[in-house]
């Protein structure tokens, strides 16, 4: 089973961001996928979908997620603005609780996509019941599960994100931890960078940007910004075997040498 996840697409108004155009690059990365992964089952993207959230930045979204050719579902970050999400993409993307949030079947695993937008603030949450709806989920779950939020919920050791990470960390890996042989898996964004770690013994990935990509600043609480980073989005393999996650730099305009040598 394949999918592929994109994150931080942060399309603007029309404005560069590091001086790089956020559609270009998403148009970029859709004819990228198109070429190389339209065998991929599903595509999952990671929020910050929108810079600011306005509703024409989810209109031009929406417009150019028409050249995906793959069923795709979208998530919430910092950036986004829920009312204007649900606008353009329809009240139907939300439930029970208003959240952006649904679980997806595909390939024998259940992708559970969650809403960790807290508005006007940078980092995330799972309260109002979403972390008690997730729990529910996997209590119910016959399947392993592929869990997706734009918020890491691990500790990254990266002071600027950690203080701007998932608010109920310990919370959440006490969620996992109650249905550790559920969850395969959990993926997030957020940080622009690509980062592995555990969550209550579950592997967990953190993906890069399709957009500006950041360094790890481990010394101090700045951000770090690398706008000459090549783009990247993430391909995932899952099957009864095991889990590999690949970081595609679809962006990279570099020399590429094939070899049949040994490496
Ligand atoms: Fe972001
Ligand atoms: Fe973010």
């Amino acid at each position: 089973m394949k999918l592929v996840l994109l994150s931080d697409l942060h399309i603007t108004d029309g404005e560069a961001l590091h001086g790089r155009q956020p559609v270009a690059w998403l148009r970029r990365a859709v004819d990228h996928i198109t070429a190389h992964h339209g065998d991929a089952e599903l595509c999952l993207l990671l929020g910050d979908l929108a810079n600011s959230g306005s509703p024409a930045q989810y209109r031009a979204l929406r417009n150019e997620l028409r050249s995906l050719p793959l069923p795709h579902r979208l998530l919430l970050g910092n950036h986004d603005h829920r009312g204007n999400f649900l606008q353009a993409f329809g009240a139907a993307c939300a439930d029970a609780l208003g959240a952006v949030q649904d679980e997806v079947d595909v390939g024998g695993f259940r992708c559970v996509l969650l809403d960790s937008h807290l508005p006007d603030t940078a980092g995330g949450s799972l309260d109002g019941g979403r972390l008690e709806r997730l729990a529910a989920v996997l209590a119910a779950a016959d399947r392993p599960c592929l869990l997706f939020l734009h918020h890491p919920p691990l500790k990254t050791g990266l002071p600027a994100f950690d203080a701007i990470g998932l608010k109920e960390r310990d919370a959440f890996a006490a969620v996992i931890a109650e249905q550790r042989r559920k969850v395969a898996a959990v993926f997030f964004g957020h940080c622009h960078m690509a980062i592995s770690g555990t969550v209550a013994g579950v592997p967990a990935f953190g993906i890069r940007s399709t957009v500006y990509q950041a360094l790890p600043n481990l010394a101090d609480a700045r951000f770090l910004d690398a706008p000459g980073l090549p783009p990247a989005y993430a391909v995932v393999l899952a099957d009864e075997d095991g889990i590999s996650l690949h970081h595609v730099e679809f962006g990279y305009d570099g020399l590429v040498v094939a070899s049949a040598a040994e490496q």
